[in-house]
């Protein structure tokens, strides 16, 4: 069986950390595509990945790029392209310039790769996902936004450092918007099973919900000069392996609403099912009054930013 080719749009924090997950899960060879200027970046990563497998024994291949062509007949394309906020910018003009960028990588994604499956990483993540999907006319089970994964997985990791109990066993679900009005579903976290408002004191599952809601702006000030990546790069390989390998996982990601949870037409944090098809199922289920509500505002904030994307 041939491998599989995985296409990495940005090879900067993120897209380095994929291309070393993508290489050491051998989910198939890897392009690194990025604008010309970081040409040299691409293919220096993918040169040190390379030199990297003779000490684990994987086998793939890497390429650095700035050539549009090479992502020809990709499987999977992980977007991470955009730039960040610099000084005197407001969130318009950035917002501007990155709507700019995935329109560029929209176009040569739907001329070069039009049977993959696309992960959209790029902030501000429900309008970059909506926009790539608007440009690219790509089928809606085939667009999907990776932040529920990397949230929810925030919210299990703080409730193992809070426990001590092995993160592997507690499992969170965090809907809606990738923001602070995302929907974190406090009744279904559990550690082995157990409903984690059996285990933890209101006052401190509270604190950890807000943690939660900023976890992302909590690393952008430690770092001091730019935000996440381990996390976020080992969430959207988490949905890149669930797709190559037809695992059917249920993770919850951005995907384009038609009804479901009272959405209509926007890309939002939903329960997924992810396999072969790509997004073969949004899970629907009756959330509580107040749940929805949390849920009707985070849908009012992704409008707005999508409005503003004028697509
Ligand atoms: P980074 O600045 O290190 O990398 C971005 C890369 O995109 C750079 O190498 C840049 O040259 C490249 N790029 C710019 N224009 C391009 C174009 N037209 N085509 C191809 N590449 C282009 O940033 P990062 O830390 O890797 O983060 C990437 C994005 O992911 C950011 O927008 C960040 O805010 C976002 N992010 C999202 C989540 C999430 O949960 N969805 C989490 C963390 C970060
Ligand atoms: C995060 C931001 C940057 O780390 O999207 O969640």
């Amino acid at each position: 069986m041939a491998r599989k080719k995985i296409a990495l749009i940005g090879g900067g924090q993120i897209g380095g950390n994929l291309a070393l997950l993508a290489t050491q899960k051998e989910l198939g060879d890897v392009v690194i595509y990025d604008i010309p200027q970081a040409e040299g970046m691409t293919k220096g990563k993918s040169l040190d990945i390379m030199q990297l497998r003779p000490h684990d024994g994987y086998d793939a291949n890497l390429e650095g790029t700035s050539d549009p062509a090479e992502l020809s007949g990709a499987d999977v394309v992980i977007i991470t392209a955009g730039i960040p906020r610099k000084p005197g910018m407001d969130r318009e003009d950035l917002l501007e310039i990155n709507i700019k960028i995935i329109t560029d990588v929209a176009n040569n994604v739907k001329k070069y790769a039009p049977n993959a499956f696309v992960i959209v990483v790029s902030n501000p993540l429900d309008a970059i996902v909506y926009s790539f999907y608007k440009v690219s006319g790509f089928a809606k089970n085939k667009v999907i936004g990776m932040a529920g994964a990397l949230d929810s997985g925030r919210f299990r990791a703080f409730l193992a450092m809070e426990t001590g109990y092995s993160a592997q066993d507690v499992n969170c679900m965090v809907l809606g918007g990738h923001g602070d009005t995302m929907v974190p579903i406090t009744r279904l976290a559990t550690i082995g099973g157990i409903p984690a408002q059996e285990l933890i004191s209101k006052d401190r599952l509270d604190a950890i919900v807000e943690r939660v809601r900023f976890a992302g702006g909590e690393l952008v000030k430690l770092f001091g000069n730019g935000s996440a990546y381990y996390a976020p790069a080992a969430s959207a390989i988490e949905m890149a392996e669930a797709y190559l390998k037809d695992k059917k996982r249920v993770i919850p990601s951005a995907a384009l609403c038609e009804g479901e949870f009272g959405v209509d037409g926007y890309f939002i944090g939903v329960p997924t099912v992810i396999g072969a098809g790509g997004i073969e199922k949004i899970l629907e289920f009756k959330l509580l009054p107040e749940e929805q509500e949390m849920l009707n505002g985070t849908l009012e904030a992704v409008k707005k930013t999508v409005a503003e994307t004028k697509l």
